[in-house]
């Protein structure tokens, strides 16, 4: 059995697990800054990524000194890294989050048509995916576009930098607008259309592909005393999927992490119907459709640092608040891609009353997300075994009120259950340690804690959430 590395190029940090036989034996995370230079816009710098990966990984390698068999990747799906034939970036990331690229967007819907964007691609475009990011780049920079030389993703630019070579996975190709999901190829007709050339894309493999090994000069930077393995992996949303052993059709992730997730695995393709709802390749070789919200854990956070409380302070005043006359937060913090896409979507409170306080607003805040993931998981067909996973920051309050606005129990997912891990669990099976994607999740995903909706709350939360879903109809008016 040998030691695997999962490294998540996350929204906030970058994480990294070690685990052996299944098993984490430590974690480590290095956070970087996200820049905001106009309303809206979201970025980042990758050098801030190696950096604090590089570090992370060098102090696993201390306590495992020439021991590391193969480092798994994961990382921010629809984030656009640039570079040029030198291999750097010609213009800091372009978040996932970010909705500048809006009017790009709607070109590539209208100019392609709809109708062969959903038949090419699976999905509809919007202002978040990578596509829309370099035309952006084509229309507003057009100098710097004219040096791009390849366009990949945060995991892909680690994997690079680890290896010099430039490739990426399904899963994360699915988010960019120019893959053909169905049939795991980047998209002729899309590029085409576009006046993009392949050469600007990496090469495409299933997530548990050894793309190479790490390099030489890495190897010496890192102080690692071996060459490890380099495994693709995936984008972050089918890397905790993994890590939550939902690898098969029947089953969910519910994810609330800066981005709120239902993830649900298809054996086959399927229908993508308006395209709304993301049709995308899974880790284990096949789909899956996925609805998501883009303030999930990041709008409680707003909310702790504009009342200036630790965490621990907001749970407990939310604990005092008073669920009947809570008010009702709707969480577009910066715009809005499920179940309703709108780039221009902003939050609001409503139902504020002289009598609100702190704890009314954490509690209207934690609602609002349960709401508006229940709206994404009806999307998905209510799927009936759903894994919470994700910011260990509302895991601590938002299980119970999840669990009673679905009316379903849910199994929460230990901590470790990460993107991380799921990239270090890839790379055990890109090594040769398990034979498949379920030997392996059967093996090392760890059980969760099962819950149940409060009873005495089922009624309130649903009348709550219909109140929301109606009030909603009024609050889009304001959004342009
Ligand atoms: C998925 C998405 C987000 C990011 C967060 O489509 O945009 O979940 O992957 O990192």
């Amino acid at each position: 059995m040998g030691k695997y590395i999962g490294i998540d190029v996350g929204t906030s940090s970058v994480k990294a697990v070690l685990i052996e036989h299944g098993k984490v034996l430590c974690t480590e995370s290095r956070t970087y800054s996200t820049h905001s230079p106009c309303e809206g816009w979201f970025e980042q710098y990758p050098r801030d990524w190696w950096e604090t990966t590089a570090d992370a990984i060098r102090s696993i390698a201390s306590n495992h000194y020439g021991q590391i068999d193969a480092i798994g990747l994961t990382g921010q799906m629809h984030t656009a890294v640039m570079i040029n034939s030198l291999g750097e970036p010609i213009y800091p990331a372009i978040l996932w989050c970010d909705g500048r690229s809006a009017e790009q967007s709607n070109y590539i819907n209208q100019h392609v048509g709809e109708h062969a964007v959903i038949e090419h691609t699976g999905n509809v475009s919007m202002a978040g995916f990578t596509a829309s990011k370099i035309l952006w780049l084509k229309e507003h920079h057009a100098k710097k576009a004219k040096l791009i030389h390849k366009v990949m993703m945060p995991k892909d630019y680690i994997a690079y930098r680890l290896t010099g070579v430039v490739a990426t996975d399904y899963s994360d190709a699915s988010g960019t607008m120019l893959f053909n999901v169905r049939e795991k190829r980047w998209s002729a007709h899309m590029l085409d259309k576009l006046e993009l050339d392949q050469s600007l894309l990496p090469d495409v493999y299933p997530s548990d592909t050894v793309i190479g090994s790490v390099s030489s000069s890495v190897v010496k930077q890192l102080s690692l005393g071996c060459q490890p393995k380099v495994v693709i992996g995936g984008g972050d949303n089918a890397m905790g999927a993994v890590a939550c052993g939902v690898v098969s059709e029947g089953m969910a992730t519910a994810s609330i992490g800066t981005s709120g997730v239902i993830f649900a695995p298809k054996a086959d393709y399927p229908n993508p119907g308006d395209g709304f709802q993301h049709t995308f390749c899974d880790a284990t070789g096949n789909y899956h459709q996925m609805g998501v919200m883009l303030s999930a854990a990041k709008s409680y956070q707003w909310l702790k640092n504009i009342v200036g409380l630790s965490y621990e302070q907001l749970n407990t005043e939310l604990k005092n608040a008073n669920p009947v006359t809570t008010p009702l937060f709707y969480p577009y913090l910066s715009g809005e891609r499920n179940p309703f896409y709108s780039p221009n979507a902003r939050g609001a409170f409503a139902s504020l009353d002289a009598a609100t306080d702190v704890g009314d607003l954490a509690r209207s805040v934690i609602e609002g997300v349960s709401f508006s993931m229940k709206n994404l998981w009806q999307m998905m067909g209510s799927p009936q075994r759903v894994r919470l996973t994700g910011s260990p920051i509302t895991r601590s309050i938002c299980p119970e009120i999840f669990a009673t606005t679905l009316n379903q129990s849910i199994e929460v997912m230990p901590e470790t259950c990460s993107p991380a891990l799921g990239a270090a669990i890839t790379a055990a099976v890109g090594a040769g340690e398990f034979a498949t994607f379920k030997e392996a999740t059967d093996h090392c995903v760890p059980k969760g804690r099962m819950i149940a909706p409060i009873t005495k709350d089922i009624e309130l939360l649903q009348a709550r959430s219909e109140k929301f879903n109606t009030k909603l109809q009024h609050i889009k008016a304001t959004f342009d």
